[in-house]
Parts: C-alpha cells; sequence; structure tokens
C-alpha cells in the first residue's frame, strides 16, 4: 500500500521571511525565526495508486478549490515522484483545523505536510534537513514546519544550504500565540506576489541592512528568556515587514480596522502592566504572544474585541510527524 498520512503545524515568524533571492527555488533574503503551533495544523494524506490517469486533490471541508492551489499540490506530487523514481499519480485528501478564509497563511502546515505524506507514501525516508529543504520550495514558510519547536530557517546561499532547524525545543519556553482571527473582506495580495514587489521599497534595503544584528539580538534574548526584550523586538520586525509592505509599488495593505484596533489594544495592555506583544503576517489577523500565565486573560479580552471572530491560544509544538 503505498499510503502516508502527515500532520505538520502553522508557525509564526518571530524575524519574518519576506524577499526571496530566486522565486523558483524560494532562497529568502534574510534568516527567519519562528514557533511552531500547537493547535493550527493541516493533516494530509496521501496514496499513490496505478490505476489513476491524474492527480485527485481534494480539501476537505471545501466546496471550491483554485487550479493555483491544486497546481502547487501537483508540483509537490511531481518532486516526490522523481526521487522516488515512479510515476503512480496520487489522491491527496488534506484538511486544517483552523478556517482557512480568515486570512491565515496556511501554506506553511499544507505544503509540509503533503511533502511529508508524499514521500511517507512512498517509503522514501530524508533527513529532516532534506525535507526542509524539499517543503520550501513548495511554500518558504513550510520549510519551518518542518522542525520542532523554536526554529531558525538558514537563508544560506543556494538551495543546498537553505534550511531550517530546531534552535530550542518546545519545552524550552512557556510562551504563548494568542491568535486573533480576524475576518477578510478584501481579496488577499497572495504572499508570493508580497515577496516580489519587497524591493520596490525604498526601505527594503535598509530592512536587510539591519537584519543580521536583529537576528543576534533576538537570540540572545530568547537564550535568555528575556520576555520583554524579545517582545520588543517580534513587534518592531512585524512593523518593520508591514511598513516595506505599505510602501511597495503597488502597495500592500494587510491590516484590516480591527487589525489596528488589536494592535493598539495590546499597547493599551500593556501600560497596563500586562505585558504581551503583537506581530502580523500577510493577511489582517493579529497574533498575541505573551507568557503562559497570561494566556487566557488575553483570549478573553481579544474575544471581546468587535471584529475579533476567534481567539486561539497556541502554545511550542513539535515539527511535521507522520501519522501511519
Ligand atoms: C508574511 O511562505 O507564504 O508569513 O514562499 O511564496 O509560499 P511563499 O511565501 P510564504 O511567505 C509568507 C511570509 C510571512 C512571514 C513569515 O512567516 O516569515
Amino acid at each position: 500500500m503505498m499510503k502516508a498520512k502527515a500532520k505538520s503545524p502553522a508557525n509564526i515568524a518571530f524575524i519574518k521571511y519576506w524577499g526571496k533571492t530566486d522565486p523558483i527555488t524560494r532562497v529568502p533574503q534574510n534568516n527567519s525565526i519562528s514557533m511552531c503551533l500547537s493547535k493550527m495544523f493541516s493533516e494530509c494524506e496521501v496514496e499513490f495508486r496505478d490505476d489513476l490517469k491524474k492527480d485527485l486533490i481534494k480539501f476537505e471541508g471545501e466546496k471550491v478549490v483554485k487550479d493555483r492551489e491544486k497546481e502547487r499540490i501537483v508540483k509537490v506530487l511531481d518532486r516526490v515522484r522523481k526521487i522516488g523514481n515512479v510515476n503512480y499519480r496520487a489522491t491527496v485528501n488534506t484538511k486544517n483545523n483552523f478556517p482557512k478564509a480568515t486570512g491565515i497563511a496556511s501554506s506553511a502546515s499544507g505544503m509540509s505536510a503533503v511533502t511529508l505524506a508524499g514521500l511517507g507514501a512512498l517509503r522514501i525516508k530524508v533527513s529532516k534537513k532534506e525535507l526542509s529543504k524539499l517543503a520550501r520550495l513548495a511554500s518558504g514558510t513550510a520549510s519551518r514546519s518542518i522542525p520542532d519547536g523554536f526554529v531558525e530557517w538558514e537563508r544560506g546561499n543556494d538551495s543546498e544550504t537553505s534550511y531550517a532547524k530546531t534552535i530550542f525545543k518546545p519545552n524550552f519556553w512557556k510562551i504563548c500565540d494568542v491568535v486573533a482571527v480576524v475576518s477578510k473582506k478584501m481579496k488577499k495580495v497572495s504572499s508570493t506576489k508580497g515577496h516580489a514587489l519587497a524591493n520596490t521599497s525604498p526601505f527594503y534595503q535598509l530592512r536587510l541592512q539591519g537584519m543580521e544584528k536583529k537576528i543576534k539580538k533576538i537570540k540572545q534574548a530568547m537564550k535568555k528568556r528575556d520576555f520583554s526584550k524579545f517582545g520588543r523586538i517580534v513587534e518592531d520586525e512585524a512593523l518593520n515587514m508591514h511598513a516595506v509592505c505599505i510602501t511597495s509599488q503597488p502597495p500592500i495593505i494587510y491590516w484590516d480596522p480591527t487589525t489596528v484596533e488589536v494592535m493598539k489594544r495590546v499597547i493599551e495592555w500593556r501600560n497596563g502592566g500586562l505585558e504581551s506583544y503583537f506581530t502580523i503576517d500577510a493577511g489582517p489577523s493579529v497574533h498575541v504572544i505573551c507568557l503562559e500565565k497570561d494566556c487566557k486573560i488575553i483570549a478573553q479580552r481579544l474575544r471581546k474585541i468587535n471584529g475579533v471572530k476567534e481567539a486561539i491560544i497556541n502554545r511550542p509544538s513539535i515539527g511535521a510527524r507522520l501519522l501511519s
């Protein structure tokens, strides 16, 4: 039986991946740092069969799936077929446990899960390092959903040297990412498109110049478990990335009014003694980073904000795994 199922988490970037050196290999312009999320993940089952003429791809719970999304998965299967030296077509059944239409990137969990399930179905064993590289080819952030816990994706020099690895295990630090899910009315500019525009911002080169120092500082803060220092860097970094987005040509504004409302509340709460910091990816949802002891009160407060649909408490988690 050429079948396997994989589970892979989404991840939140504390230092963002924004801009590539090459759109095909997705080798990034800078290292990025993230945490795998315990409550937001994809599960994907792949079965290669000798009676199929083409790949059959299903996203559970969704009626319409864009051709673009299917093609992305077929590309992953093609890569796996090449490695395994087989020509079978496959059925793919994938599902996310979090709402996809709300602007939370699902490519990290989805693309890493399908990569691992595809290899598993053909009983191909590769190292975590190779797996991270393969996932990267499907979606940059997917490379960071392979290793456990707190992760650094090393930019590297080329496709061979660009992959993610664990820098601290999940139990190293009890911090949470409370995701304030904000619905999105307007059509999202895909992050793939956003990456391609990064260099049109007058601030992009400046961003890259400061990167090495910022990464050194945040890793030091993490090592010492200095939450205040860490949080300030995280928030500053999110605003830095979005400053590049809104000054790209054409500009990309990922925020909704509710996004801004949550950002302001987080700062207000902090001034009042409840410490947390926000970060935002390529969508309107806000990730509120806090210490374990404060996560429940923060989730409660977030749920009371108009426009916040849900607040999901995530803890650091392990990376992608085969389930069968
Ligand atoms: C904004 O991984 O979605 O979430 O490589 O084109 O698939 P592709 O891009 P993607 O990049 C999203 C980047 C980000 C920031 C981050 O998570 O580092």
